[in-house]
């Protein structure tokens, strides 16, 4: 079979919610890629920042399969030989006192949505079914009912109503507009993407997170941060919360934490908050299951072991510096922080980012664009600085073709 016979395939057979590039991937190994005709890529996606260690690292691979000899599911019915140590080793790593363990980022989201309104009403004393939660326009938290309904993009939200209730919507960067909503006492949370990723990288104020914090705290409401995308050392420190020392109440994780093995997400909070949902309040059949619970612990390890962060911090400097180099009509402008990183694309001669995401392809690089006329690039952290540069001078060259 050829890439086209693949790609018709798919189309005939997959249900069409996505419009991916016109690649066909079939084996992976640290940042590069490779599609079925044997041509290699940089993968500058990472499988939206879940891919962080690397494709099928050797570590996380080897947890993988020992643990999937022994046992895989036990369901929560039941104790498991690895889900306590899982659980003491993620809440030593990230300092919170439990961790609440699910599959998918949207189902974290969902489970933090779902602990701030149980808080709010056996702790704050907010009135039944009165909790409200602030989120900010440009959002992105997943793909449920209940997570479209905060959402401001109409590709998410057109015809999939009606909503839930329940959400005050704020600019995103905005201190005032958070001032103002925590003026209403039935706010119980606010979430927020420290960078938000999905929107097309768009990087806050430096201090909005901390001044966000500040005024949660003097509102005594719980400052929850979705850190599926930025976290676990993308931005160039282990979360990107942690750019501003601010350490939420509530932390949601995802993708990266399996090292991209397999779905693994995960809700952490304190005590206080924590152990107000109640056995069977809230669960998955699937999270915390002893296979993901060995991936998550060797795929954590691999973050800290191989100074992950580090290499984002670094390299993430260089790739934007020489990004902001190229000269080209069609880079409107270049954002990020650590290796989580975006090209505003000024259409040209009718060309657009899709455009640019094809050139690249054929130069072997891709990525994805968000939104039309962003290009995010978000390659593993496991790069080395000769791979950067080896990947900047194709993206240069692809750029190139447009002049
Ligand atoms: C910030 C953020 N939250 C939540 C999600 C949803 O994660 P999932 O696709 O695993 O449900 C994403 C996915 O891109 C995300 O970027």
């Amino acid at each position: 079979m050829k890439t086209q016979d693949y790609i018709n395939r798919e189309d005939k057979y997959g249900a069409h919610n996505y419009h991916p590039l016109p690649v066909v991937l079939e084996r992976g190994e640290g940042p590069f890629v490779w599609d079925v005709e044997g041509k290699r890529y940089f993968d500058f996606l990472s499988a939206y920042s879940a891919v962080n260690q690397g494709h099928c690292h050797p570590k996380i691979i080897k947890a993988l399969t020992d643990q999937a000899q022994r046992l895989t599911l036990t369901s929560r019915a039941f104790y498991s030989a690895v889900l306590g140590e899982y659980e003491e080793y993620i809440t030593k790593y990230f300092k919170y006192d439990k961790v609440l363990p699910m599959n998918s980022g949207a189902e974290a989201d969902e489970t933090a949505l779902k602990l701030c309104r149980k808080w709010a009403y056996k702790k704050k004393g907010i009135a039944k079914d009165k909790a409200k939660i602030i989120c900010c326009a440009g959002n992105f938290h997943g793909r449920t009912i209940t997570i479209i309904s905060m959402s401001t993009d109409p590709d998410s939200t057109t015809d999939f109503g009606p909503f839930t209730p329940g959400f005050i919507i704020i600019p995103y960067n905005n201190i005032e507009a958070l001032e103002n909503a925590l003026k209403d006492p039935d706010v119980a949370g606010f979430l927020v993407e420290p960078i938000q990723g999905e929107a097309g990288v768009f990087v806050p104020d430096e201090g909005y997170l901390k001044k966000a914090y500040d005024l949660c705290r003097k509102h005594n409401v719980l400052f929850i941060a979705d850190e599926v995308q930025t976290g676990l050392a993308r931005t160039g420190r282990l979360l990107a919360c942690d750019h501003e020392g601010v350490r939420p109440d509530i932390l949601i994780l995802g993708k990266a934490l399996s090292g991209g093995v397999m779905p693994i997400s995960a809700v952490l909070a304190d005590d206080e908050i924590m152990l107000t949902i109640k056995p069977g309040e809230h669960g998955s059949t699937f999270g915390g299951n002893a296979l993901a619970g060995k991936v998550a612990i060797a795929a954590l390890e691999v973050l800290r072991n191989e100074n992950l962060a580090e290499n984002a911090e670094r390299l993430g400097k260089i790739f934007r510096e020489e990004l902001k180099g190229i000269k080209s009509d069609m880079i409107e402008l270049v954002r990020g922080k650590g290796l989580l990183n975006a090209v505003v694309i000024r259409p040209r001669g009718g060309k657009t980012a899709w455009d640019v995401c094809l050139a690249m392809k054929d130069k072997g690089l891709i990525a994805k664009p968000t939104h039309e006329h962003i290009i995010r690039f978000a390659p593993p952290l496991v790069i080395t600085e000769a791979q950067i540069r080896e990947a900047i001078s194709l993206i240069k060259e692809a750029f190139k073709q447009f002049e």
